[in-house]
Parts: structure tokens; sequence; C-alpha cells
């Protein structure tokens, strides 16, 4: 695998490759990597392509500096990973290559009702951030195909969004979430779980394929109560517990059988905010 630390280096490599006719797939990550990650690698692996991952930490989606300060960083074992996994590509920027003029978001994304519920409402800014990484990477890398994890439901909207308004040459892949054994979605925050809020944090899930199994049984509101008095009562600590029409993220009161939907959870445990979500 190839490891490049500046701009120049990795669009260097990745120009000569395109004039080789390659095609380029591309995985943006904060690191921390786990089996999540790696499916969009082995994702992106089913094409004849080049594969490229980042790592960067990016400081302008957190909202909160303790998140920030305490994510984990561990590049070491991303390295051997990816290696081990077979990623053609490694782009492991500072924050100067990513951003030489300053992290300020110079022109606002225009990201309409999506920044204003679930993530939008409970994270400020978020979403700018995320936006403006993701637009920088795709400058550099310039892939063909972009994949990300349908984990981050909202975030993936918001990059569709991005790229439909910037007109930006990608393909935009969607790859559905690696779970653990009880269900506890895969997420670099879960390594700061302790023992006790990790044998509970399965319970998200739990919740999320209650309100998929009674569809049509109960109303949403009911299930939603108990959801919401379960979480409580183990600990957590929920920003939201909603359902939502899957395209748009609209908010639904109730199941509304003739569209597809979407339930989403955020929860904290502790200092830790989970979030995971589940097509109906
Ligand atoms: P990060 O949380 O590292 O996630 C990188 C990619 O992996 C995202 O597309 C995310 O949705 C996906 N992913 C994470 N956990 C997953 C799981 N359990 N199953 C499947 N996919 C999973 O999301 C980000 O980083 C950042 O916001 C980023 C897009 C890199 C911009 O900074």
């Amino acid at each position: 695998m190839f490891i490049f630390k500046t701009v120049k280096d990795i669009t260097a490599h990745l120009e000569a490759q395109r004039a080789q006719g390659r095609l380029i797939a591309f995985v943006p990550t904060m690191g921390a990597l786990h089996k999540g990650h790696l499916s969009l690698l082995q994702a992106a692996q089913q094409l004849p392509a080049l594969t490229v991952c980042s790592i960067f930490v990016n400081p302008t989606q957190f909202n909160n500096a303790t998140d920030l300060e305490k994510y984990p960083r561990t590049t070491e074992q991303d390295i051997a990973l990816l290696t081990g996994a077979g990623c053609d590509v490694l782009f492991l920027p500072t924050e100067q290559e990513v951003y030489p003029d300053g992290k300020a978001v110079k022109e606002p994304y225009d990201l309409g009702y999506l920044e204003t519920v679930l993530e939008g409402a409970y994270r400020p800014g978020h979403f700018q951030g995320v936006a403006q990484v993701v637009e920088r990477l795709l400058q550099i890398v310039k892939p063909h195909k972009l994949y990300l994890g349908q984990k981050d439901f909202q975030q993936v909207a918001v990059l569709r969004r991005m790229i439909d308004t910037r007109q930006l040459a990608v393909q935009l892949e969607s790859v559905p979430t690696t779970r653990e054994p009880d269900g506890l979605a895969m997420s670099s925050r879960n390594r700061r779980l302790t023992e006790s809020q990790r044998s509970v944090a399965g319970l998200i899930y739990q919740c999320l394929v209650s309100i998929q199994s009674k569809k049509g049984m109960q109303p949403f509101a009911v299930i939603q109560k108990e959801c919401r008095e379960l979480l409580i009562h183990k600990g957590f600590r929920p920003d939201y517990i909603e359902l939502a029409v899957a395209d748009t993220l609209e908010l639904l009161p109730d199941y509304d059988p003739s569209r597809k939907m979407v339930a989403l959870i955020a929860a904290y445990i502790g200092e830790i905010r989970l979030i995971d979500n589940l097509v109906l």
C-alpha cells in the first residue's frame, strides 16, 4: 500500500494511474478503523479500480471540543488493517494539507431541510464541516466512485445533495451497516465505552428492530414512548427516536405504508453519543 501525506504526492500518483485509464474508488474515514470501514473497502474492491482510503480526523465537523480531543487515533493499527485488506493507497494528510487557506467554510453549503432535523438540529454546523471536508477530499482524489456507510444515514443524504448542487462528477455508493453480534452498529466511538456501557449498547438496535417489527400493529407514538422509557431505564439519554421518509428524512408522526421509511435513534450513554438507523 502506498501512503501519501501531501496533496502534491498523492496527486502525482493518482494522475499517473488515471493516465493509464484506471478507475478510482474512494473511502473517506476518520480512522480508528473497524470492520464497518473495511466493508466499504470491500465494496470498492468489487470494481476493477484503484482503492484509495483517507484517514483524517476533521476538526470542522466536531461541535464538541472534548469529542474531537477524545476521538480515538490508532494510525499504526489502521495502516496494518488496510494493508491486510489490500487497500492500494492511503491518504494521511495533515490539517495544513486539507485546509491550506484556513478552516473557515468560505461559502456555506445550502443543505436546506436536511440541516434542520435530527443530526442537523442536534449538532449545529456538523454537516457544514462534513460537506466541506468531503468536497476538499474529492477535489484531491478525484474518484469515479465514493463509498459511504448507511450507518450515517443523514450524512449520505447530505453528501448526495452537496455532490448534486456542486455538480461533482462522482458516483455515490452507500453500503449497509456492519454490526456486532448483539446488533450494536460498529463505530470508532464504541472503543470508548466501558464494559458496563458496552453491555447495554445493543439496546439501540433492539429498539430499531421493535420499531420495524411493530409496523402496522401499533401507533408509532406508543412504540417511541416505550423505547424512550426503556433506553432511559438502562441509563441512556436519548436525543431522538424518530421515524422519517427514507429519501427526504421528512419526519413522520406515524407509520406510512405507502412510503419507504427509516427509523433513527441518537442517544448518549455516559459521554458517548451513539447513532443508528434501520430502513423499514
Ligand atoms: P467515519 O466515522 O470514520 O466513517 C467513515 C465511513 O465509514 C462513513 O461513510 C461511515 O458511514 C462508514 N461507517 C462507519 N461505521 C460503519 C458501519 N458500522 N458499517 C458500515 N459503514 C460504516 O463518517 C465519517 O468518518 C466522516 O464524517 C467522513 C465522511 C470521513 C468525513 O470526515
